[in-house]
């Protein structure tokens, strides 16, 4: 590390820390410059739903780089922009897509077409609410709807939105859930908005946890009460579905599941699938003819926002994921990892809980005392040295480890996954409970 003024020093997440370097990538594996092989039991950060190197993405990134890369989306559409619409709404039912370049940004991008929505229908309504355990992202706007441990770096800068107690159950080890007093919780919801005179704009929620608790799943009944509330108020109900959309829970939205329609969703990580940075944010009907029969413009945007590139790689994603069938092999697959992560748990002390939907799983552990997160990052670290990535959550409530593996991933592979975890969770039990000589 050189720490010289001008000396070009690298910041990553610990400064001065220093981490392997990638060498190359294909399918759920990854390889570093020494040679390690390495399972990758979370697409990254829950976003190669697709796997690495798809041969059919990487022809499309060429074939779009030898046309055209960038052209700013006020003066020129393209072609790619169009169709990558047209599929999104055709995969999605939603009837608008806005491109940006990340989740935070979709979600900023949702935040304001609600405020914009409520001004084009002559509705003054500035207030949002939002979940106690959540992550929406890093910005500042999505910082305010998030209750993570993020958050305290925005200090008084963030708006508090985040003050609905989190809808998710808690599992058995088998996988059961503990029952949770829905009514209870959509009360709460109530008098919330109760309490804000008329000025709730929308609700935002991520339909299935991800970055701050890992993979918990709510009760049946709350995302469509959520829905019912904001129908009686006349409220946008809009989905985080950057971690949990494009088939990572086993169907196209996580929403799907419950056959709950958002008003607008913020779609990101497996939109590009890590061949780019891409994200979206889509718009029903009652969203996009407000803002089309009134002021039909949109003030905003991002320099990157649907640059040519982006957009045809997120259409040949979409593609590879629809022809592949993934989000069915999401929901198949998914019960496979789900069965060993039970029998991990059982065989595991440590072990908590074991949760998820589709190919979003989490296992929990007990902490003994030490600094929350502690475990989990002893159980990533076991894992990284026995080659298989996981993914501990970052909320700073709870030791947990997101396991999400590309949708692509095979039977033998998952097992191997499998394998490589359950050992790095004994050497985690191990350092914890040495032998007693
Ligand atoms: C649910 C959710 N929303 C938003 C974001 C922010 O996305 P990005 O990191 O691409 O800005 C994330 C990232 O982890 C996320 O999981």
């Amino acid at each position: 590390m050189k720490t010289k003024d001008g000396a070009g020093q690298l910041i990553q997440n610990k400064v001065g820390s220093s981490l392997p370097l990638i060498e190359n990538a294909h399918g759920v594996w990854l390889v570093d410059s020494l040679g390690n092989e390495y399972i990758d039991g979370c697409s990254g950060a829950v976003v190669v739903n697709i796997g690495h190197s798809h041969p059919r993405v990487l022809r499309a990134i060429k074939d779009q780089a030898d046309k055209v890369t960038f052209v700013h989306r006020g003066a020129f559409a393209s072609q790619a922009m169009y169709d990558t619409a047209a599929k999104l709404s055709e995969a999605t039912g939603y009837a608008g897509s806005w491109f940006v370049g990340s989740g935070s940004e979709a979600v900023e991008a949702a935040l304001q077409f609600a405020l914009q929505y409520f001004r084009e229908i002559g509705e003054e309504r500035t207030w949002f609410l939002s979940h106690a355990r959540s992550y929406h992202g890093n910005t500042l706007g999505a910082l305010s709807l998030s209750g993570h441990a993020r958050r305290a770096v925005a200090g008084q800068l963030a708006y508090n939105f985040h003050t609905l107690p989190s809808p998710y159950e808690s599992q058995t080890k088998s996988g059961s859930s503990r029952q949770m007093d829905v009514d209870a919780l959509l009360a709460g919801v109530e008098a919330q908005i109760t309490a804000r005179t008329g000025d709730v704009a929308g609700i935002f929620f991520e339909p299935v946890s991800g970055a701050t608790l890992g993979a918990n799943v709510p009760p049946a009944g709350y995302l469509e009460g959520l829905r019912r509330i904001c129908d009686e108020h006349g409220i946008l109900l809009i989905a985080d579905e950057v971690m949990t959309g494009m088939g990572r829970t086993g169907k196209m939205l996580a929403v799907d599941h419950w056959g709950v329609r958002p008003d607008l969703v913020a779609l990101g990580k497996g939109l590009g699938a890590g061949y780019t940075p891409i994200a979206a944010t889509l718009l029903n009907s009652r969203v996009l003819d407000a803002i089309a029969h009134g002021s039909g413009r949109i003030v905003g945007g991002h320099t990157y926002g649907g640059n040519p590139l982006s957009v045809a790689v997120a259409r040949e994603v979409l593609g590879v994921l629809l022809d592949e069938d993934l989000v069915a092999a999401s929901a198949v697959g998914g019960e496979i990892l789900a069965a060993g992560l039970r029998k991990i748990a059982s065989r595991h002390a440590v072990v908590s809980e074991t949760r998820g939907l589709g190919m979003l799983r989490a296992l929990e552990f007990h902490n003994p005392g030490l600094r929350v997160g502690a475990v989990a990052e002893m159980v990533r670290l076991e894992a990284f040295t026995r080659g298989l990535v996981v993914y501990p959550t970052t909320g700073g409530f709870n030791d947990a480890c997101i396991i999400a593996p590309p949708l692509t991933i095979t039977e033998s592979e998952t097992l191997e996954l499998l394998e490589r975890l359950d050992r790095a969770v004994q050497g985690v039990e191990d350092a914890l409970n040495p032998p007693v000589l």
